[in-house]
């Protein structure tokens, strides 16, 4: 009988990577972590620089054309982006198919997906202007789309952009504002938006990028491959760690019950993890998790709110697991999900937007890493193999005879 297991190796170098710990799948002159150090570079220059000296568009800008803009390119991109941040009225029907009570996220799957449908006059991916008009779009609209989806949820009527505000405080304003109501933008809370997206805006081959990427090694339209990237990133393990970081912290309520907490995550027999701990590449401080802490005191102060007893139990949690034989051997430490959704919090979201803002950040990563895999000569389409463990080669059996 033959073994078709045994065929494996026999057509060249065979590597079994579970997980692709070890495996580069592309090269790329975007994003740069060293993760014994701690380090994290955008086209070179570092985290703490770019999200305390720099802006969001101005990030994004660098992201995509790979150096940063002169003050004439910074003031043509944000009036390009600014131009394209309506989406088509008629989509507001695609909200109002979903359950009122939908998650944002899983409304911004299928929203996103349906871009190609009503601009499909820039999906041609051969044509480098389609590229470019695709790019500014999603960068645009996400917001606009996030906001959607999140005042859909809550039942408010939609709120337009405002094309005279920045890109965090046109957010703000499309999440908050409800009709009758002044609502004013405060600068400063709005600066803190802008470096939450800065600090989301990308990380390399993360499992969502990694995922929009094989969505477009096969030639998709660049909406469906966002909507393939955020459907990745909601997951728990991934962006989604943010929305269950928040909710561990508020289940753990008090510091005297962390211990109970810690003891969870290191018993092999519970499942549970510490939310916000851990990464795949950083084995020393995420330098995004440190930026996060400092904001997250910024506008804990700002607003009154120092003594928030959130904020007291993550620093705590943060800690004493810093201090514990388990974390330390396993080289775990606070990861970027860990202080945003307190900051995020205490600007007024609910948990269930924690994802949809993560994801209208990664946005200018997971564009800026389409655009240079298409300009890649040596594009191939992703196709990684298996190691089959299943049956061996076997006769079938008629229904009569089982
Ligand atoms: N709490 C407790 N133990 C943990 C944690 C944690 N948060 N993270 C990892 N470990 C343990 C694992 O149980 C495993 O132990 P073992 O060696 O005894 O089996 C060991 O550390 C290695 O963990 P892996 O899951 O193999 O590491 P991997 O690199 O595959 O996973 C991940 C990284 C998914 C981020 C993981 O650390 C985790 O689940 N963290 C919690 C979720 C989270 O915060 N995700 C956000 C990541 S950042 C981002 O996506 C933006």
């Amino acid at each position: 009988v033959l073994d078709i297991r045994k065929l494996y190796g026999q057509a060249g170098v065979f590597t079994y990577d579970p997980g692709f710990t070890s495996t580069a799948a592309c090269d790329s002159a975007i994003t740069f972590i060293d993760g014994d150090q701690g380090i994290l570079t955008h086209r070179g220059y570092p985290i703490e620089q770019l999200a305390t000296q720099s802006r969001f568009l101005e990030v994004a800008y660098l992201l995509l054309y790979g150096e940063l803009p002169t003050p004439k390119q910074l003031t043509d991109f944000e009036t390009l982006v600014t131009r394209h941040t309506m989406i088509h009225e008629q989509m507001q029907y695609f909200f109002r198919g979903f359950r009122r009570d939908a998650h944002p996220m899983a409304t911004m799957v299928g929203v996103v997906g349906a871009l190609s449908a009503f601009y499909h006059d820039s999906t041609d991916i051969n044509d480098p202007q389609h590229r470019e008009v695709a790019s500014i779009r999603l960068i645009a609209k996400m917001p606009t789309i996030a906001a959607m989806a999140y005042k859909y949820s809550i039942g408010q009527p939609f709120v337009y952009p405002r094309n005279d505000l920045d890109y965090a405080a046109n957010f703000l304003h499309m999440c908050f504002a409800v009709p009758a109501e002044p609502y004013h933008v405060d600068p400063i809370i709005a600066r803190a938006m802008d470096r939450i997206f800065t600090l989301h805006a990308d990380h390399e081959q993360n499992a969502s990028t990694s995922t929009v990427r094989l969505a477009s090694s096969s030639g998709a339209n660049p909406f469906a491959c966002i909507a393939a990237g955020i459907a990745c990133l909601w997951g728990p393990a991934h962006g989604g760690a943010n929305q269950a970081c928040l909710e561990m912290l508020r289940e753990i309520g008090t510091v005297e019950r962390i211990p109970e907490y810690i003891a969870k995550a290191k018993d092999k027999s519970d499942p549970f993890r510490l939310m916000g701990f851990g990464h795949r590449v950083y084995k020393n401080f995420d330098p995004r998790a440190k930026i996060m802490q400092q904001t997250a005191d910024e506008v804990l102060a700002l607003l009154g709110i120092e003594n928030n007893p959130t904020l007291q139990v993550a620093k705590e949690l943060e800690r004493i697991a810093l201090q514990d034989e388990y974390f330390i051997e396993k080289k775990l430490y606070p990861n970027v999900d860990f202080y945003s959704g307190i900051i995020l919090e205490a600007i007024g979201f609910p948990t269930s937007m924690f994802t949809p803002i993560f994801a209208l950040a990664r946005t200018v990563g997971w564009i800026s890493q389409w655009k240079e895999q298409l300009a890649d000569p040596q594009l191939k389409i992703g196709r990684p193999r298996q190691l089959y463990m299943g049956e061996s080669l076997r006769d079938y059996v008629s229904i009569d005879k089982r």
